[in-house]
This record gives C-alpha cells, structure tokens and sequence, in this order.
C-alpha cells in the first residue's frame, strides 16, 4: 500500500482519481482590465456548462478561475449522474408540494440528457456509462422510507421503483431503484468542454482570484488581484459565494465535509450506482481504469472544521468497506466539500433584489453534476431572457418557514458562537506537545495562534481568525488544512486560501 505525505495510518494515495488520470489545464492568468458580455467567476461544473452554453447562444464569456479549471470541488465528487439524490422527492413533496417537486426531478433528468447531448455532440470520451441508481435500506425502518421514495418519485413522473433485488453485497432491505441514470469521469468531460471556451471573443482565465464584485445596476465588474473584468452580467460560480452583498447565503447554508477511497475487488462490481437511506452516507460506484475497474466507495461526512481527527475518517471508511467486499488494495484517497441549504434545495438565480445581473448557484448537497448542470441551463436561460420551467423550485429568495425555520434557527445559533468564540478549536497545550503531522490552536503570546509541525519537524504558524467572517479555523488533520466552521473556507497549513468564501490568506502568526 502507497502513503502519500501525511498519510501515514492512512489508507491509499492521497490524490482524486480524475484529477491524476487527466492533464492540468494551460490557460493564463489575467493580467490587465477587459470587457466581455457575461463574466463567470468559477471554473467547475457549473461555471464550465454556463460558458459553453452562453457562447452558443452568441455571447462572450469570461471564465475566472482561482486555481486550475475543475481542480475545485468538481475535481473531488464521485460523479453520479442520477436524479436519485438518496432520499428526497418525498421530503420535497412534503415541503414543497408536487408541482415544484417536479420541478426538482424534470430538471435532474434533463441534466442526464444533457450531459449525454454534449457527449455525443462533441465526442467526448469520458467513460459515460448509463446505469441504475439504487438507494437502498439497511434497516428494517428504512424499508418504509425507500419504498416511499419509490412511490413519490413515480409520481412526479420518474422511472423509479421498489425492489428487493439490490446487486450490492451489502445487507438491505429493498431499494428504490431509477433505470437509465448515469456515471463518467467527469474532468475527462468537462476538460474537453472547457477546451471548446476560448475563442470568439471568450476566454478562460486560470489562477485568477476574484477579490470583489461591483455592481452598479447596469454593468457589473469583477475584481482581481492583477485586472478587472466588466460585463452585463456575473455568474457566481464558485460553489460558494464569495460575495453576499445581503449576507443572504451566509447564514443559510453549512458546509459538509465527506471521504472517497479507490479500492480494487478481486470480483466484478454490479451494474449500478448505490447509497444507503439513512444513517451515515455509504456511497458505491465503479469506474474504468487502466488497471481494471476501480471501486470508489464513499461517506462518512460531517460538518467542516467539526473534527479534527479527519484521518479517522478514511480508516472507517475502509473498515466498512472490507465489511461488504474483500477489498485486494486501497490505491486513492481524497475528500470533497458540499454545501447543504436549510431546505436542501439549491440556490439557483438571481443573487438579491437589486443585484439582478448578480446570478448565483450553489448549495447542491452531494448532487452537483445535475443540480450543476441544471443551474448551467437555469441561469442561461435567465440570461438570455428565457423563462425557465425550473427555476422556481430553485430560486434564492424562496422562505419556507414551515420547512426550514426550526434549522435555520439552530444553524444561526451555531455559526454564531463560533464566530464569537472559536468553541471548536479551544487551545490546547504548549508548542512542544504538537508532534510531526500534528496541527493545534495554542495560546502564544496571549493570540491564539494555529501550529502545524511537518514530518520534517519545522513548525508552520498562522493566526487561525478566518478572514472571510472571523470565525477561528480548525486543523483538518486528513487533508492537512485549516478549515473554518462557519462557511468552510479552506487554508492550506501556510495560510494560503485554497477554498473560499475567503478570499485573504490567513495571516502568518504574529501579523
Ligand atoms: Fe466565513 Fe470563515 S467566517 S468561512
């Protein structure tokens, strides 16, 4: 078994799959001030689809890229294609009603086809593979809520039912099963799409942050550190807002963090895609690898910067996973961050009254290919002022009081003592009790000061107040980060922003 650094107990490479199996991008960094029709801050799945999108219909997109394009989020999900998102028609139906329930599901299963569309119209090999979608019950109790699921989901028109027949080794108790779902390598995908940008007036820039959003109420203009970028219109595709002129988002949805592995079988995987119901997330699928099929397995999410000992995580992980196959190697490791609205349903539209050029998606919870591409189509179509038949299920500015007060409520309470008080990252202990590979908050000096010391014993120091809303970050020991509570930015162990909404660099202890 290979270790990456900081692996040490650990099973498997730390590296995503799609990420090691597709070629970094060569797209340049902005350098100067330009105009364009529609400027789209992100360069994941939701920003890659709208660029593609905008440009067909005529326009000249910008893309904006902090890192390198779908080497964010998009780099790190396990890429299912499927309306099947675990439980929820039932929930929505309940919450919602019917008629915007149906929403949710028509726009799921379009997004199925038009990631296929794209596929075939550009000849994209990315191992698109159509397939069932299970979620299965592994209890008794479960059986009942599958089976409701089996029947909510056929009534708003999917080809969903319940079965008792489910592939998977693992013990059930029956599945609500939808039939022709999806799953690819979703960078071999959208690597090719982005390819397809440039040209004809759009462009694609890559380790470009953008720092701020004006929007006067005609044009708007994006921010970056070396130019600025003005259009008609911005499309906030950065899997979180870095800009929240209402504090609207903030405060409604919460970061989650959850694990994969690669592990290899030395039997064939079933035809399907799998999740269990209820419980902590067991997430199946395989995928065509040079060295056979690969088995990614996934789950065991918890809120961000909610434990520190993350590493445990991936040995769970694994456990659980020997306890359904006899795994013969774990050969890749890596974790994904989703946002989870107060009602479960994405943030899809414009981002507030008086910021109608401002759109935004976000808040897709482990679903981000369709819900991501649903947006794509959602926001498109606003932009080029086409009624969207979705885009009321999904729209920022929708309040169910009866379906998400009591969370909001608790949430708020939460977000704020901690932004008050860093409750989860307490000091604890002097700086020579922090043993190589190990990351504490201590009191040096009187300032809490966040230390990792590395493997070859030099300290890194960073002052761990976030500087996105000044929350106190906490040391993700699995990924070797500071990941903050509140709205989940991300610093590696020098501070550096690897995650917004922060957009600033933790300062070095002592600045
Ligand atoms: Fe908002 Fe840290 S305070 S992400």
């Amino acid at each position: 078994m290979e270790h990456g650094p900081g692996a040490y107990d650990v099973p498997g490479r730390h590296e995503s799959f799609w990420m090691e199996t597709t070629a970094e991008t060569p797209h340049p960094s902005l350098a100067g001030n330009l105009e364009t029709d529609v400027a789209v801050v992100g360069g994941g799945i939701v920003g890659i689809t709208t660029a593609v999108l905008l440009k067909q219909a005529g326009y000249a997109v910008t893309v904006l890229e902090a890192n390198r394009v779908c080497h964010g989020v998009t780099g790190h999900t396990t890429a299912k294609v499927t309306s099947l998102h675990r439980l929820i028609y039932a929930e929505l139906i309940d919450r919602f009603g019917s008629r915007q329930a149906q929403q949710y599901a028509e726009a799921n299963q379009a997004a199925i086809e038009t990631i296929a569309s794209f596929i075939r119209k550009y000849d994209i090999p990315c191992d698109f593979l159509r397939k069932p979608a299970y979620t299965y019950a592994e209890s008794e109790e479960a059986r009942g809520l599958v089976a409701a699921e089996a029947d909510a989901a056929r009534s708003l028109g999917l080809p969903a039912t319940f079965t008792e027949d489910v592939p998977l080794p693992a013990r059930n108790y029956g599945a609500v099963v939808v039939g022709n779902q999806a799953q690819f390598h979703p960078l071999k995908y959208l690597l090719h799409l982005a390819s397809l940008v440039p040209g004809d007036g759009s462009r694609i820039y890559e380790k470009t942050r953008a720092l701020e959003v004006q929007d006067d109420g005609g044009r708007c203009t994006v921010r970056t550190e070396n130019g600025t970028v003005t259009a008609r219109a911005v499309v906030l595709a950065t899997h979180y807002p870095f800009y929240d002129s209402p504090g609207f988002y903030f405060a409604r949805m919460e970061p989650s963090r959850s694990y994969v592995l690669g592990v290899r079988l030395d039997e064939p995987f079933p035809a399907g895609m799998f999740i269990n119901a209820a419980g902590p997330v067991h997430s199946w699928r395989s995928q065509p690898s040079g060295a056979g099929e690969l088995v990614l397995v996934g789950g065991m999410e918890h809120r961000t910067g909610e434990d520190v000992d993350t590493r445990r995580h991936y040995r769970d992980l694994e456990a659980y996973a020997r306890s359904v196959y006899p795994i013969t190697s774990v050969d890749y490791r890596w974790s994904a961050q989703d946002y989870i609205t107060v009602d479960g349903v994405p943030y899809i539209g414009p981002l507030a009254a008086g910021h109608e050029n401002v759109y935004i998606a976000t808040g897709f919870r482990k679903w981000g290919m369709t819900n991501g591409t649903a947006a794509a189509t959602i926001v498109t179509d606003m932009i080029l002022g086409r009624a969207s038949p979705w885009a009321e299920v999904y729209a920022p500015d929708r309040f169910k009081p009866a379906a998400s007060a009591r969370r909001f409520l608790v949430h708020n309470i939460e977000v704020a003592e901690k932004y008050i008080g860093g409750a989860i990252s307490r000091p604890a202990g002097d700086l020579a009790d922090v043993l190589p590979g190990e990351g504490r908050i201590l009191m040096i000096e009187g300032q809490k000061a966040g230390v990792f010391r590395d493997r070859e014993g030099r300290v890194h120091a960073v002052n761990p107040t976030c500087t996105h809303l000044g929350c106190v970050a906490a040391w993700n020991s699995a990924e070797e980060t500071w990941d903050c509570p509140c709205h989940g930015s991300r610093y590696d162990a020098d501070g550096k922003v690897i995650h917004g909404p922060a957009v600033k660099d933790l300062k070095p202890r002592g600045g």
